[in-house]
Order: C-alpha cells, then structure tokens, then sequence
C-alpha cells in the first residue's frame, strides 16, 4: 500500500505530520512518501504542483494531502498561486466527487454553534463536485464598454458532469438514510437549471431514495436552522465548498472535518483518491502548535477504508478519536486547551 503525503503549506504542515503518526501507530505496512506542495513547492522549485509530486501521486493508491495557501504568494499570477496545486490534482487525477461528511461526536454538543438540541442531531454528508462549476470555466479580466476594468469567471456544467456526481450521491443515500437534497440556484441560474434536470433523470435509478430540490440561499438558513433534515446533500463545486464550511461550525469547528476526493480509478485494495480536511492553512496560527489535527486524521480513517480497504482500521481511528474528544482531548478551536501533538498523542493512546 503506498501512500503519498503531501503537507503542504502553514498548519497543513502540522496536522499531517499527526495523521502519519497515526498511521504509523497501526503498523499495517503502508509506503508513506512525501513530498512538496502549495507555497512550500513553489518557494523549492518555482512550482505549486511539481511533476515530481504528480508522479508520485499517480503512483501511489492514495494521498494525504494537508493544506496549502500561503499570503506571501497572494499576488503571484494565478496560475503559480498554492491554491492551483490542490485544484490541478482534483482535475489531473479526475477526482470529482468530494464527500464531506459532517457529524456530532459524543460530548461535542455543546461545542457547536448551534444549541445542543439542534447540533446533537447532525449527520450528514455532502457530495461536493469537484471538477467542473466556476472553478473551471474560463476566466480573465478585461475592459467593459465604458473603460472599466472587468473580472469573469464562467459557470457552466455538462450533463455528463452532473449525472456522474448524482450517481455517486443516490448511490451514498442507499448506503445511509435514503434521503438525498440537492442544492441548486435553478431559480436564477441556467447551470443550476441543468443540474436540476440531470439529477431528475438520474433519481429514476434510484426509486429507494427519497429526492428533494432546495435553493442554495435557503439550504444555508435550513442547515443552521434544523441540520437534522438532512441526509445526503448533493451540490456544485462553488455551494459545496460553502456550504461545507458552515456545516463544520454546526459540528463545532473546522478543525473537524474530513474530507475524501475519490473519481472512478480503482487501486489494488479500493478506489483511489485524495484525502484532505475541509480547512486551510490558516496562517493566523500556524507555527503556533494549536491546530486542531482531527479533521487530518479523520482524513486518515476515509484513506484506509475508501482507498486502502482497511475498514477495521479506519473504525479503529475514528473510536479513538471519539474516545479522545470524550475525555477531553479539545483544541482552543473547542474551547479547550490542548496543542496539536497532544490531541495526536490523545488519539494514539486510544488506538
Ligand atoms: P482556513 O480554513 O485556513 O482558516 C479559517 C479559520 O479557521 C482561521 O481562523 C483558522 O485559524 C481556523 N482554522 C482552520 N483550520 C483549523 C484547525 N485545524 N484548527 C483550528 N483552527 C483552524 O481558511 P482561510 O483563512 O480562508 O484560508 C487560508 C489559506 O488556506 C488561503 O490561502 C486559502 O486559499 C487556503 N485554503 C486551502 C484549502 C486546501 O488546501 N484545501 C482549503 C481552504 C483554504
Ligand atoms: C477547499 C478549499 C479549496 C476550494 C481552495 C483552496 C481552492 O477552499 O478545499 O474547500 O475552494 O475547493
Ligand atoms: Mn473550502
């Protein structure tokens, strides 16, 4: 089993560094192989996503990928930025569905945002498109009629693009509660118009699952107003990425949760993919040694079973993280007080 790490940039560094000691603790003979991305990559070789690193990648059955990002390079051309480095390997390996799950561990209740009757009862995932929306389309700036200057992004998806992301998600429904939500903007966008269409096409595969539409605005209000109502969520790339974010703070913190970026490539143990925690690199408080390191290692769990299938393993890890949070092995992010290597240590202890 080989698996490429990729750190990266600011607490990306950090958290993965207690993912592999994770990893480690479990002795099951996984090739770990490291290697520079983001800022880091650019900073040795003039280049966010490095061949080298892309070979590695390719070659390997999955990856371990931390956070990049980094402000000294906020104003280098796009196309260097450390961001493209993360974006390039989701498009380069077609990893084009990216499940987020989002749920409440024992004792976190009443960390979350939210009140502790509404927090305790979410269990949800989000099936993220990785691939294609705005994130893809062309963009540039240029000069409008009357001189000014002008940004655009294109949004646009294809049937095929969509109807592959509705399969994934009505497929992940079948596999938990039944319930799918996909989340569109149909009542303002021709691209969400689409999605909408295909993902009706698609349900009629699938008449196990119960299917409902809602609008992006109002999936926001209803995830923080009664996040129990949902199962699955299926969403574009963009209503994904934002949605996902404020899901973490229902749970109780970004430092939470995990993240698997899988397509259609098979490995010799499982699918492959790319496993990452939904947050950044966080420059505010890297090099401090208080970032949370859960959402890396849960990361670590979604590698074992999806890519390497270890699913006793990933079980494993993801109760000694549990049995950890219990006993009260928290990040400022939780409102406690332990560092980064001692939520790592917490989580080895139990394994
Ligand atoms: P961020 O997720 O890095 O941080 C947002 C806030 O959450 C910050 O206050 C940060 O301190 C806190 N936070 C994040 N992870 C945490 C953790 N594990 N423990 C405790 N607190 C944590 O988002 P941002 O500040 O908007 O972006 C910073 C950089 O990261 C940018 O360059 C951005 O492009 C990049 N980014 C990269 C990825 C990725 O690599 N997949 C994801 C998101 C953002
Ligand atoms: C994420 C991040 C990335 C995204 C950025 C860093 C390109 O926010 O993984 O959620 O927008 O997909
Ligand atoms: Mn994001």
């Amino acid at each position: 089993m080989k698996v490429a790490v990729l750190p990266g940039d600011g607490i990306g560094q950090e958290v993965t560094r207690e993912a592999v000691r994770v990893i480690e603790a479990l002795s099951l003979g996984i090739e770990l192989t490291e290697a520079a991305v983001g800022g880091a990559a650019w900073k040795a070789t003039g280049h966010p996503l490095p061949p080298e690193t892309l070979a590695l990648c390719e070659a390997s059955d999955g990856i371990l990928f931390g956070a990049v990002g980094d402000p000294d390079c906020d104003a280098l051309d796009r196309h260097l930025r450390p961001e493209q480095a993360i974006l390039g390997l989701r498009k380069a390996l077609t990893l084009f569905a990216n499940l987020r799950p989002a749920k409440v561990f024992k004792g976190l209740e009443n960390h979350s945002a939210l009140r502790p009757e509404v927090s305790s009862a979410i269990d949800l995932l989000i099936v993220r498109e990785l691939n294609g929306d705005v994130y893809f389309g062309e963009k540039g700036f240029r000069t409008a009629a009357n001189g000014d200057r002008e940004g655009y992004d294109v949004m646009s998806y294809n049937e095929s693009e969509v109807r592959r992301i509705a399969h994934v998600a009505f497929r992940a429904a079948q596999g938990r509660r039944g319930k799918l939500c996909s989340v569109d903007k149909a009542n303002v966008l021709e691209t969400s118009q689409l999605w909408r269409d295909v993902v009706i096409e698609v349900a009629r595969d699938y008449p196990d699952v119960s299917l409902d539409h809602m609008y992006v605005d109002n999936a926001a209000m209803q995830l923080v107003r009664n996040p129990g109502q949902f199962d699955v969520v299926v969403t574009g790339n963009l209503f994904g990425d934002i949605l996902s974010d404020q899901a973490s703070m229902c749970v109780g913190s970004i430092g939470m949760l995990a993240s698997a970026s899988l397509g259609e490539r098979q490995t010799a143990y499982g699918t492959y993919g790319l496993y990452e925690p939904i947050h950044g690199s966080a420059p505010d408080i890297a090099g401090k040694g208080f970032a949370n390191p859960m959402a890396t290692i849960l990361s670590a769990a979604m590698l074992l079973r999806h890519s390497l299938g270890q699913a006793e393993a990933a079980d494993r890890i993801e109760a000694a993280v549990a049995l950890a949070l219990e006993d009260g092995a928290l990040g400022r992010d939780l409102g406690g007080t332990a560092g980064t290597t001692e939520i790592g240590d917490a989580v080895v202890a139990r394994l």
